[in-house]
């Protein structure tokens, strides 16, 4: 799967399920807020199966695996359906398995070395993160300079809102923001799901008035 074509909407949630069954709800309270892509990621034990259930269940969505920290974790995305990766940092060893599967991986990246070692391993995008601790926006534009002709992308993710999220996206070196803060661990553990659509349409309107 081409990664432009997922990241179209230019937001990603990023969501810990500690319950699988929360996730098809989660997809669905995502969806009804305009927003179709996910992040799952591999921090519970249920991470595989609730990726699983998103594709079984709600197909509209885009689901992807995060906090992929080894080559088996990647395995485990795959098999369960995932249609990207992420990871917070960059592995060769997590590269390496995306790789062999054919699989979208947005590896992480904070300092130009290692956007410079994602680019050797034919990565194109990154992940920025943790975002707004290194950096922000101003990391972001001081990126551009050196690596803005390579064709690079950035994902940043960490610490970003609503509020800031219009900056993030008026540059155009970002694809896409990733943030949990629609559908946060504790909203999902509550099956708010009234609560994230409405989180989830006011990042869409945010989102449609940079567009405009
Ligand atoms: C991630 O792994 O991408 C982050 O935990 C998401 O960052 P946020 O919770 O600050 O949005």
């Amino acid at each position: 799967m081409n990664p432009e074509s997922f990241l179209r909407q230019r937001l990603v949630c990023v969501a810990v399920i500690d319950q699988p069954e929360d996730a098809a709800p989660l997809a669905e309270a995502l969806g009804a807020g305009g927003l179709n892509c996910i992040e799952v990621t591999f921090r519970t034990a249920g991470a595989a199966e609730a990726i699983a259930r998103i594709r079984k269940n709600v197909p509209q969505i885009t689901v992807g695996a995060g906090t992929l920290l080894t080559a088996d974790q990647v395995k485990q995305a795959v098999d369960a359906g995932a249609q990207f990766g992420v990871s917070p940092g960059l592995s060769e060893s997590v590269s390496r398995a995306a790789q062999q599967n054919n699989f979208p991986l947005f590896p992480g990246v904070i300092t130009p070395s290692e956007v410079m070692r994602a680019l050797e391993l034919g990565w194109k995008h990154l992940k920025f993160f943790p975002a707004e601790t290194f950096g922000g926006i101003n990391a972001l534009k001081a990126l551009a300079g050196p690596f803005g002709h390579t064709g690079v992308k950035f994902v940043p993710t960490g610490g970003i809102t609503a509020a800031t999220l219009p900056n993030y996206l008026a540059l155009p070196q970002v694809a896409a923001v990733g943030g949990s803060w629609m559908a946060e661990r504790k909203l999902v553990a509550e099956k708010a799901w009234d609560k994230i659509t409405a989180l989830t349409a006011e990042a869409m309107k945010v989102i449609a008035a940079v567009k405009a």
